[in-house]
């Protein structure tokens, strides 16, 4: 039996990296995480912006658990979106029907404080406008906002949020802007590399035998490159990996 394989919760790889035997604790433990960082926020307002994908609907879902749910007082939190994809709110491809499905319809938050990314709009038009809803809300002048938390996914590919492997995007120093996913040529709306570096702390939520390539090249080999943009984010000290021991196979 190896480490993992006996250690029921977490291997501590490193002080970036926590590897946990399976999705459920590994949701348990961010949820854990997200809670204390919330709980130690000596600020009047939480602010995270939240990620899409298949990844994190544990994690939507843990948070909607009574455990953690009667813990946050969502009166103080403002709910973001790192990216979202071009169509409707209630369409199965949007990254908001995702979190309102699994967390907003099962807490107690003001309208007020979901800031969704209106993928119905022309994209240009929002990406524009969702850049002066941040603005106005962090009210941070010609600062980049600054999230207390960026919760973010990572592709097969490298890509995180919409920024994909050497796309345009990657240079934009707006504050969000619209990207092209490279397979599918949908449209997206994405927060910008300079947005995502500034959080107070940036967590990667991986999981999944089909992460481990890309998890090996960032982690392990550490490689920082334009083809990988999830690469240009770690070197910050912000980031902390959430891992399941299948995305993390080729670190254990
Ligand atoms: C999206 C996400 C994207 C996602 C990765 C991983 O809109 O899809 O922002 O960056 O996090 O593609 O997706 P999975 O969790 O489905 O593997």
């Amino acid at each position: 039996m190896n480490q993992l394989q006996t250690m029921e919760i977490f291997v501590n790889y490193s002080q970036k990296v926590s590897i946990f035997s399976k999705p459920e604790v590994l949701a348990d433990n961010l949820a854990c995480e997200l809670l204390n960082d919330f709980k130690n926020c000596n600020r009047d307002r939480f602010n995270i912006a939240l990620s899409g994908g298949n990844t994190p609907k544990v994690l939507y879902q843990k948070l909607s658990s009574y455990q953690y749910r009667t813990k946050f007082n969502w009166n103080q939190i403002d709910l973001f979106w790192g990216d979202e994809r071009c169509v409707p709110p209630d369409n199965e491809e949007s990254n908001f029907a995702l979190v309102n499905q699994f967390l907003i319809n099962n807490i107690d938050i003001p309208t007020q404080n979901i800031h969704r990314i209106k993928g119905e709009k022309v994209p240009e038009q929002e990406a524009v406008r969702y850049s002066k809803e941040l603005k106005q809300h962090f009210n941070t002048g010609d600062q980049y906002p600054c999230f207390d938390i960026i919760l973010l996914g990572l592709g097969s590919d490298g890509h995180t949020a919409s920024l994909f492997p050497n796309s345009k995007n990657l240079g934009n120093k707006n504050y969000c802007s619209v990207a092209v996913h490279p397979e599918t040529g949908q449209n997206r709306i994405t927060l910008n590399l300079p947005v995502l570096l500034n959080a107070r702390k940036i967590f990667f939520m991986v999981a999944g035998f089909n992460k481990a390539k890309i998890i090996k090249k960032i982690i392990l080999e550490k490689i920082i490159s334009k083809k990988y943009p999830a690469s240009l984010l770690n070197k910050s000290r912000r980031v902390k990996w959430f891992l399941d021991k299948a995305a993390a196979r080729y670190l254990i």
